[in-house]
């Protein structure tokens, strides 16, 4: 009964992730180790946003491949389907459907000052297409069908996160309260990791330096192989200063990992060289990533299980979402 009642009172939390099989230690380090320690705290609703993913090109049988991986991911890095939402953001129709109805009651204006859009079909002018442009509206659909108090969002994702509130608020006062207006999260603890080898930019798959990022299923020897070649200064001194943004960078990660702080990690390497501290780096990551790997291979082989799984996740999504639906169909003025 106690139980019942503070599982009540928790806070819901919303986040979804784009499906992408290379998600880095950036990731890992930056939201996914949040969402697994929010867990326990809050009424937590994750999704794999594979509609998102196709606002650039993606070749089919590899997106399904990402879609499959990235969910079979969460769950090997401890998302617990029964505690947790966990789905398949394609499986739930309302998102899309939802998303319909609050474009009708967004501004071209408005949208376009969102500067991802601005940064994207900068960088793929081959490809600048309506959903580019309209993704953040899909974005507050999924956020508000589930009516969450708190999303956790990156800087990248702070504009999107106040576009769909006001898109809520200016619905709500049109039309009757329908959705929760949700605030930032801002977890306490969530590292920002750089590039290994431009520590002056995010560590990011599409890097096309293969160095500068390290996968959270990549092997050991990767692993270290990337930290040893991470790139440093001439200092020789493992100290966290904004002069020093490459060693600075291993010491936020190597404080993540082990949950020490920035002076107890100076303590620790003090006298030692960049190539004991790089290497201890790696293998720490690598130790940390390894039972991840692990589980992560044996789930991705039974494809069977991992379809219930995300069968199940789906349906559940699907009740809290329909209901919001119905009620934002009604207030617009449909027929149920
Ligand atoms: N747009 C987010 C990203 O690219 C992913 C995302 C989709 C999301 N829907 C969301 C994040 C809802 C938080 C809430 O990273």
């Amino acid at each position: 009964m106690c139980q019942q009642i503070s599982d009540t009172q928790k806070k819901k939390v919303l986040s979804c992730i784009q499906p992408s099989g290379m998600l880095t230690l950036g990731n890992y380090l930056g939201a996914l180790k949040n969402w697994v320690s929010m867990q326990d705290e809050f009424d937590c609703t994750f999704a794999v946003a594979d509609l998102h993913a196709i606002t650039v090109r993606q070749e089919p049988s590899e997106l399904r491949a990402r879609i499959y991986s990235t969910y079979a991911l969460l769950l090997a890095l401890g998302i617990d389907p029964e505690k947790n939402i966990l789905f398949i953001q394609s499986q739930v129709p309302e998102h899309t459907a939802l998303s319909w109805i609050l474009s009708c009651n967004t501004q071209f204006g408005e949208m376009s000052r969102m500067t991802q859009f601005k940064d994207k079909s900068a960088k793929h002018p081959e490809n600048i297409n309506v959903g580019l442009f309209s993704y953040p509206v899909l974005m507050a659909a999924d956020i508000l069908l589930y009516k969450p108090d708190l999303v956790p969002v990156g800087a990248d994702q702070k504009q999107h996160l106040e576009i769909a509130r006001d898109i809520a608020i200016r619905f709500n006062n049109k039309y009757g309260e329908v959705f929760t207006v949700p605030e930032a999260y801002i977890p306490k603890t969530g590292a920002r990791v750089m590039s290994l080898q431009d520590p002056s930019k995010k560590m990011s798959k599409s890097d096309d330096n293969p160095n500068a990022w390290v996968a959270i299923l990549d092997s050991r020897d990767d692993i270290i192989r990337k930290f040893k070649r991470a790139v440093t200064d001439s200092e020789a001194c493992v100290r966290f200063s904004p002069e020093k943004p490459g060693i600075s960078n291993l010491i936020t990660i190597y404080s993540a990992v082990t949950g020490k702080s920035a002076e107890q990690v100076e303590r620790e390497f003090d006298g030692k060289g960049y190539g004991d501290f790089k290497l201890a780096v790696g293998e720490t990551v690598a130790d940390a990533l390894a039972p991840v790997k692990q589980r992560y291979d044996e789930i991705i082989k039974d494809k069977k299980a991992l379809e219930t799984l995300y069968r199940e996740g789906a349906q559940k999504a699907s009740k809290t979402a329909s209901k919001t639906y119905f009620k934002a169909m009604k207030k617009v003025g449909f027929v149920i």
